[in-house]
């Protein structure tokens, strides 16, 4: 069967498709639209459906609307309520539940010549969890599941088991709890925007001290029952709000790590109920709180499971591609697990070669492309790597990434002037499989950058740029059988260097969603100070940006 998954009511717009059970291809709209998460999640945007994701999804597979067997929309309205009865204040939820419920007729005005009575509406919940428990690799059936959010219908959270094609569901929280409403109430009172900076808040943790986890306490706890209460909390009486841009004081960052520890405590709990009903190895994790990276690195180590498998698109995106994995298994169909987070756009280097070609910039094609980085890297040169198709979800992951020397601390302040962004967010190593257990002690593989690791003291030294305040690091294990010119890349650093870390942090800059396509990459490239792009094979060289195009073979 051919199917269609889109998430579109709250935010992070994104379309899946997923054909006999095999996930084709899956993007978010803001890297189409170049609006970051690609909409502000208020009631009067939730028309707003990821059309340019969906018809790319199609024309990747070479299919038209009127091909799809089902479309899954990643929210049910006939699970929601009143929003005064959810006890959330948010007076006009009523229109973003009207929205949802026109959505099969959106969708046909979008994609002409699609039939609106194949629509399905799938709970929100559900889709987060099938995103998980049916993508996660390995051994997988059963598992056990748990999602947190901010909000789905008319809860924030769903504990369930995997059995074969079914979900089983074992508890749900009903609002106005909820553990993302309550980081995303942080993040504001903190002067960031929330539904978006939540990942500054988990950074800025990093400065402070858990000084009021006893009283968050009285505000966010457990219930034993497989729930817990989160709402209410007097934020103000922690630490004063501050305005965006505003410095923030160690009170603040001691509120920061505070209610950072205190999530981290309900999830061990949540995790550990969930066992104890279910005795399953595998945990399977989606949900916006499922970016919480240091939270997952706490369940992996302290909670019950053997092993814990995040979805790499935990937030809303991941539903498109959840909706789509439900709806196949409920037809009868097996699921397979993600092959990789690369299920976006790319382009072959004829395609590549003639985007240069028509930039008119000067390029050359690399006879060993893999070994020109390492070289430009080793003599500190900051390169964009911009290579095979895009990721779905937050986190570059080696395919449109920019990449640093890991042994010069001056390094995280020069990418993050680079980005323009704040001097306290840390920058992310990426390290070959094989050598990262030796160097960052935690949980192995990682490949989807959704835990932190410890750096062992022998190499906290050796490589400085990406040592976070705490001791840590946010890791990408790249396996050569995953990725062998990532790998490539890494093992030629190594030999220069002794070095098999290099820094690697999304390719944009502050404020824009990720470099998706060859034009994003060469604006990017041209106005911030990046030494050297590496388009698949070809490289463009700053220097000989500057004095025209006659060395290369632009004019060929
Ligand atoms: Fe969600």
């Amino acid at each position: 069967m051919r199917i269609l998954g889109i998430n579109a009511l709250f935010h992070d717009p994104a379309a899946a498709l997923v054909i006999d059970g095999r996930t084709v291809a899956a993007a978010e709209e803001e890297r189409f639209s170049r609006r970051k998460h690609g909409k502000r999640p208020l009631p009067f945007s939730a028309w707003e459906l990821p059309e340019q994701a969906a018809r790319w999804c199609l024309d990747h597979a070479g299919i038209r609307p009127g091909d799809l067997d089902l479309v899954g929309y990643s929210f049910d309205p006939a699970l929601a309520r009143p929003a005064e009865q959810l006890g959330l204040d948010d007076p006009w939820d009523h229109v973003r539940l009207t929205y949802a419920r026109e959505a099969p007729n959106f969708l046909a005005e979008a994609l002409p010549g699609l039939d609106p009575a194949k629509v399905r509406f799938v709970p929100h919940h559900v889709a987060h969890a099938a995103s998980a428990a049916f993508a996660a690799d390995g051994d997988s059936d059963p598992s056990s599941v748990l999602v947190l959010d901010g909000r789905g219908e008319a809860t924030s959270h769903l504990a369930a088991r995997r059995v074969g094609p079914r979900l089983e569901q074992l508890a749900a929280q009903e609002l106005p709890h909820s553990m993302g409403l309550v980081y995303e109430e942080l993040t504001q009172h903190l002067g960031f925007l929330r539904s978006s900076d939540e990942y500054k808040v988990m950074a800025m943790a990093s400065y402070g001290s858990p000084t009021s986890v006893a009283e968050l306490r009285r505000h966010v706890y457990s219930t034993g029952d497989g729930g817990f209460h989160a709402a209410g909390v007097p934020w103000a009486g922690f630490a004063p709000a501050l305005r965006p841009g505003q410095e923030w004081t160690p009170a603040h960052a001691d509120l920061a790590c505070s209610a950072q520890r205190v999530l981290e405590e309900v999830l061990l709990d949540l995790a550990r109920w969930l066992h104890g009903r279910t005795h399953d190895r595998l945990l399977a994790l989606a949900g916006g709180v499922a970016l919480n990276c240091v939270a997952n690195s706490r369940i992996a180590a302290e909670g019950p499971f053997e092993r814990v498998w995040v979805q790499p698109a935990a937030g809303d995106a991941g539903t498109a591609l959840g909706a789509a994995l439900h709806l196949a298994a409920s037809a009868g169909e097996q699921p397979e697990p993600m092959p990789g987070a690369d299920l976006g756009r790319g382009w072959s280097d004829q395609e590549l070669e003639a985007w240069l070609r028509g930039a008119a910039v000067p390029y050359q094609r690399s006879e060993d492309v893999a070994a020109e980085v390492a070289r430009e890297l080793a003599a500190d040169g900051i390169v964009a790597w911009f290579q095979g198709r895009s990721e779905f979800g937050p986190r570059a992951l080696g395919h449109r990434s920019l990449l640093a020397h890991p042994g010069r601390a001056a390094n995280l302040e020069r990418l993050n002037d680079v980005k323009g962004r704040e001097q306290f967010r840390p920058v992310a190593p990426m390290v070959l499989a094989d050598r990262a257990p030796k160097i960052f002690n935690g949980r192995h593989p990682s490949p989807y950058m959704l835990f932190v690791h410890e750096v062992a003291p022998a190499w906290r030294d050796r490589i400085p740029a990406v040592v976070h305040v705490d001791g840590t690091a946010r890791i990408q294990s790249v396996d050569p059988v995953d990725d062998p010119l990532t790998a490539r890349m890494l093992e030629r650093f190594e030999l220069l260097t002794g070095l098999p870390v290099v820094v690697n942090t999304s390719l944009n800059t502050a404020g824009r969603p990720m470099v998706d396509d060859v034009r994003d990459a060469l604006e990017c490239f041209g106005s911030a100070p990046i030494d050297l792009l590496a388009l698949g094979p070809f490289v463009v060289r700053r220097g000989a940006l500057f004095t025209g195009p006659d060395r290369s073979e632009a004019r060929a």
